[in-house]
């Protein structure tokens, strides 16, 4: 580390953070806007702020058409690889933009136009990034729903995002798995209270879909018939998109990003963060339905001139532990993006990591993100690949990293546990419960002094006092993350977990308080608990202490089977919710809150002290000794 590189961090930095409109100007000015900005932030009250509001763009634009104009036009855009269907398919940047044009006037002759909302319900094959990619151009807004949700999940977010047209796949692959996705779609409508006018479905050869005449539309056929669309200017105000999250409540968050601050952050971090040129090959090992997915598999790469990879796979079982590698080997990969999950599934079939037979010179760093990168996982994968292993946090309302170590400005020294220092833009404080900043090292809520940067959520779809309810309330002046955490005397940020009832399973997010919804709607139930308890590859997994009506006689491998049945059916497979246990009482405060944290701290087999709020302190052992019972505590 150089006193010259160092100052390079600490200057952009304090730059970020002393003058921000002249920083995120110069980073603005690096795009090719229709109509570049001159109002660079603009306060509208004591919680909305808004980035560039009189520039004009449209983000599809700039990910495809731009760099065609500029002579990019034959480089590859797109790598699609599916070890689940043995199918590689490349698009350069001139065939990718022909086919968002053809599907954007798909949807266009549905009457999709600027403002409408479309729902995508696909499972990783191109067609899902030419989908949101083909709404951005008609300047519409996506939102992209992960393939793995139920259809009543679905069916939740229709009734939010009230799409006109929603576009969906027959079916997809879990390794050796079809997914049938029509009959979750039909019934998702059949729910819900919305009614889309149109769906455009992908038949894909490993199950056709039955179609709804005058409804359905095959894509196939639809996309022969088509007129290309032309690219829709908007305000870089109008939402791009709504992404739904997990939130405490069984009702998800309908995150809404804007065009402008989101394109120019997202090419910011493909510099300041991952050290990305226009050409490189980048691999983010997420799915499209996830935040990372819609920032660094679809639109950062693109914006930034690099072949982004989306892969149809797993990291284990397609075939095998090598996947990853064989991946970056075979397309030369520069920088891979993927789960910490990711890597403990890999260690674990392969701990040795057989990487002889793959040629890894190419790849220069690998970051991961989504959940905690524990110490263990982060030392293993430095020591297999001999690369710069970089941690950094963001979620899905900031759209890209909070902290990170800013590998285009200057690479830190790491320190395991910690996601390094904040990225430019971010102003992090850790805050205690009257929102007084604490000392270094002492842990404390994570907010985010504001304005936060561009890029960043700017509210919640039709439920504005939700955005300011659930993030700005708390902490007067900061957004507040959710996440716990300290810094360090050198400024590190670490990240140690959710405040809130929010879990992170294999780097999904979920409710806790939503499946616990579910489970008390169990006739047997009389009260019920969700918690996340850790699990060695996944990182958690949900837990229901569960307490059973007075005169019922349950058995609690049935109970267990059909608590589990009912949360895949509400929710998803991707919930792994998986194991309930039956308590003769919940540990309460007086008021007859559920003690939660003490709950976890027996799960992480940590130690805990008794509150002295608490109503009854024997139900304490007594739960811990049936967690021990049934292998629960740490991670079994
Ligand atoms: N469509 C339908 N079902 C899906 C799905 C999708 N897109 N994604 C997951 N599921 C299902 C799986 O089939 C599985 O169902 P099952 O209970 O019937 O077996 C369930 O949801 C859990 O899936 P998953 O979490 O993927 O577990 P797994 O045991 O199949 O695989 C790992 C384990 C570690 C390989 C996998 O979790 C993984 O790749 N994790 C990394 C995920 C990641 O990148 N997260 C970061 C997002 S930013
Ligand atoms: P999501 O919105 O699904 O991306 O999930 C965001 C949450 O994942 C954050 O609030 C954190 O709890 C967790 N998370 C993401 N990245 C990290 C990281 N690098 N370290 C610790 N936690 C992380």
């Amino acid at each position: 580390m150089t006193t010259q590189s160092q100052s390079r961090y600490q200057q952009s930095y304090q730059q970020s953070i002393a003058t921000p409109e002249s920083f995120w100007q110069q980073q603005a000015a690096q795009l090719n806007w229709y109509k570049a900005p001159h109002t660079i932030l603009q306060q509208q009250d004591s919680h909305h702020y808004q980035w560039f509001s009189d520039g004009v763009l449209n983000t599809a634009y700039l990910a495809l058409d731009s760099h065609i104009e500029q002579g990019r036009g034959e480089q590859t855009a797109l790598i699609y690889d599916s070890p689940v269907t043995n199918t590689q398919q490349r698009f350069s940047y001139r065939q990718l933009r022909d086919e968002v044009a053809q599907c954007a006037g798909v949807l266009k002759a549905l009457g999709v136009s600027k403002g409408d909302r479309v729902v995508i319900y696909m499972p990783m094959i191109p067609q899902a990034a030419i989908a949101m990619l083909a709404v951005a151009r008609l300047g519409a807004v996506h939102s992209v729903v992960f393939g793995g949700f139920s259809a009543h999940e679905l069916a939740l977010r229709i009734d939010d995002a009230k799409p006109k047209v929603v576009v969906s796949a027959s079916c997809g692959i879990e390794i050796s798995k079809i997914i049938a996705y029509k009959p979750l779609l039909d019934d998702a409508i059949n729910k819900a209270q919305h009614k889309p006018e149109h769906c455009v479905i992908y038949q894909r050869p490993q199950l056709l879909a039955d179609m709804q005449n005058g409804r359905d539309l095959d894509w196939q056929k639809a996309m022969l018939k088509a007129e290309p669309a032309g690219c829709v200017p908007v305000k870089a105000t109008d939402p791009l998109y709504v992404l739904y999250t997990s939130g405490t409540t069984g009702k998800p968050k309908g995150v809404v990003r804007d065009n402008g601050g989101h394109a120019v952050a997202l090419h910011y971090s493909m510099q300041a963060v991952y050290n990305a040129k226009p050409g490189d090959v980048f691999w983010a090992a997420s799915d499209v339905g996830w935040v990372v997915g819609h920032s660094y598999i679809v639109y950062a790469p693109l914006i930034a001139g690099c072949t982004s990879i989306l892969y149809e796979g797993k990291p284990v079982f397609t075939p095998d532990a090598g996947a990853f590698w064989r991946v970056c080997a075979q397309y030369k990969v520069n920088i891979l993006f993927a789960a910490p999950t990711a890597f403990r599934a890999i260690r674990k079939e392969d701990p040795e990591a057989a990487l002889q037979q793959y040629d890894l010179s190419a790849l220069r760093t690998i970051f991961m993100a989504g959940e905690r990168l524990d110490p263990a996982t982060y030392q293993w994968v430095v020591d297999k690949l001999h690369k710069p292993v970089i941690d950094h946090w963001w979620q899905t309302e900031t759209g890209w990293p909070i902290a990170a170590n800013p590998a285009g400005l200057e690479l830190m020294p790491a320190k395991p546990g910690s996601s390094t220092l904040p990225v430019p833009g971010f102003n992090v404080h850790i805050l205690d419960e009257a929102g007084q900043p604490v000392k270094a090292n002492e842990q404390g809520y994570i907010a985010l002094k504001l304005p936060l940067p561009p890029g960043c959520l700017t509210t919640i779809w039709g439920n504005d006092e939700r955005f300011v309810d659930g993030y700005l309330a708390s902490f007067p002046g900061y957004y507040a993350s959710g996440d716990g955490g300290y810094i360090d005397d050198d400024g590190y940020l670490f990240v140690m977990g959710r405040t809130d009832d929010v879990i992170n399973v294999a780097g999904h997010r979920l409710s806790t308080g939503e499946m616990e919804q579910i489970v008390a709607s169990h006739p047997a139930i009389a009260e019920c608990c969700v918690i996340g308890i850790p699990e060695p590859i996944k990182g958690q997994q949900p837990l229901a202490l569960v307490l059973i009506k007075n005169g019922i006689d349950v058995d609690e491998t049935i109970l267990e089977a059909e608590l589990v049945a009912m949360v895949r059916e509400e929710i998803g497979a991707l919930a792994c919710f998986k194991k309930a246990v039956i308590v003769k009482r919940l540990p309460k405060t007086r008021s007859g809150k559920i003690l939660r944290k003490l709950l976890r701290q027996i799960a992480d087999g940590s130690q805990y002290s008794v509150p002295s709020t608490i109503d009854d302190p024997a139900s304490l052992p007594e739960i811990a000794e049936l967690m021990q019972a049934r292998g629960l505590v740490n991670g079994g």
